[in-house]
């Protein structure tokens, strides 16, 4: 079952393993991908995986990324070149799905040149600064505009796209009671809190063929924030929007290590790419570094490690009828088997895994039962400055 063909929402997959989103740091300075992005997602392809979800791309120039070099899907200029990555992808058999995404608190004023926007202004602890509440208009600016990326997606040859509905960016904090506090029609009630996202799955279903799926975090970790019971009757409520997919995560970014989850803090990383640890002098590095190691394990971090969203994928999928994809620590053959056979979800996806032995899915398919990654989160630090990369035992400060 796991190795066989299939169908998700009318697209062929070759197998049901799919390469979850994940930023690549390397786009050209437009937000286009470049020879060196293309190469990389030929060789994600050419592995054998299923599908390929890409990184997230923003729809709305103040929706950017913290980190450096990010797709972007904002103006028709880059149409052309979003092409070639899609070609390049099909050209080896595979379905490619483009994210879209629009940062909202998570990001910082400074990074997009003016000051950012949310639901609300809730701070973020990572990036504190203050966002403006937005307007009635300001927030159908941003439907707009995830429906105009969606368009410019199709144009590109792109296979469907996804809402990145998950980890504490803008529709995330639309969709949880935590990110959005408004008492206005955007807040409020769930209905309410839906009615952003829901528009945006309508208006793109209305200017397009292409299937629309969400990412959610089903269990956002914030106090009064989304769960599993909230995330089931929204997922109903998508789905009778028109959404044609959802995939199951958890957390926010705010969370540090959840929806990635590691037995450690990479410490030696936080203090060469995570500010402010980051900036400090070198001579408080050589001190502060092995305090915090000394501490590390002592730090409570999320558990299980493996398999973490599994569960809550199972009782969405009992709750709808389209296709439920889980993300979230899992990397072993034995255990993608059992969750397709006991109709907990009906794709698996992956992201570390993938980064560590992009051809992964042929290893398998030749005997291999585990990915190799061991769930370190070095390449989830290393974005906050540099291309994204499998970093384990090289960092060095
Ligand atoms: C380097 C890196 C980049 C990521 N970029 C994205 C992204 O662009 N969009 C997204 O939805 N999730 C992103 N994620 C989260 C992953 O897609 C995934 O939900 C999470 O890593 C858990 O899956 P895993 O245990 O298979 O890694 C990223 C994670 C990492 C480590
Ligand atoms: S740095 Fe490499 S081994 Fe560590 S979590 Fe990332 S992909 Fe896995």
């Amino acid at each position: 079952m796991l190795f066989e063909k299939s169908v998700i929402s009318g697209i062929e997959v070759k197998n049901r393993i799919i390469r979850s989103a994940t930023h690549d740091g390397i786009a050209d300075k437009d937000g286009a991908p470049n020879e060196k992005l293309i190469a990389k997602y030929e060789r994600l392809a050419k592995g054998g995986v299923g599908c390929i979800i890409t990184g997230y791309a923003a729809v709305s120039k103040n929706g950017v990324s913290p980190y450096p070099d990010m797709l972007k899907i904002y103006d028709d200029s880059v149409i052309e070149r979003f092409k070639a990555l899609a070609d390049a992808v099909h050209s080896h058999g595979t379905p490619v799905v483009l994210q879209l995404a629009h940062c909202g608190r998570q990001t910082s004023s400074k990074k997009i040149g003016e000051q950012k926007v949310a639901p609300s202004n809730v701070l973020h602890t990572f990036y504190p600064d203050k966002a403006k509440e937005l307007t009635d208009g300001e927030i159908r600016e941003i439907i707009d505009d995830f429906i105009s990326a969606a368009i410019r997606a199709e144009k590109a040859g792109f296979d469907a796209v996804q809402l990145h509905g998950g980890h504490g960016y803008i529709l995330h904090d639309f969709l949880s009671p935590y990110g959005n506090r408004r008492t206005d029609s955007w807040g409020g009630s769930l209905e309410k809190r839906c009615k952003a996202v829901e528009l945006i799955i309508k208006g793109i279903k209305e200017k397009t063929n292409l299937p629309v799926w969400i990412k959610l975090s089903a269990d956002d970790n914030r106090k009064g924030g989304m769960n599993i019971a909230s995330s089931v009757k929204i997922c109903k409520r998508l789905e009778a929007a028109g959404c044609d997919a959802i995939e199951v995560s958890c957390g926010t970014v705010q969370d540090g290590m959840n929806t990635m989850r590691s037995k450690l803090l990479p410490m030696d990383a936080v203090f060469k790419y995570r500010e402010p640890c980051a900036s400090f002098p070198d001579v408080l590095k050589k001190i502060a570094l092995p305090a915090a190691n000394l501490i590390n394990p002592l730090i409570k971090q999320p558990s299980p490690l493996e398999n973490f969203n599994v569960e809550n994928a199972a009782l969405i999928k009992r709750n709808v009828s389209i296709p439920v994809i889980v993300v979230g620590g899992i990397h072993k053959v034995d255990d993608m088997q059992s969750i397709l056979e006991l109709g907990k979800a009906d794709f698996v996806s992956m992201c570390r895994p993938f980064i560590c032995e992009p051809d992964l899915v042929n290893k398998f398919m030749n005997g291999q039962q585990q990915a190799k990654c061991i769930k370190c989160n070095y390449c989830g630090l290393v974005i906050e400055k540099e291309a994204t990369r499998c970093l384990y035992g090289k960092v060095k400060i």
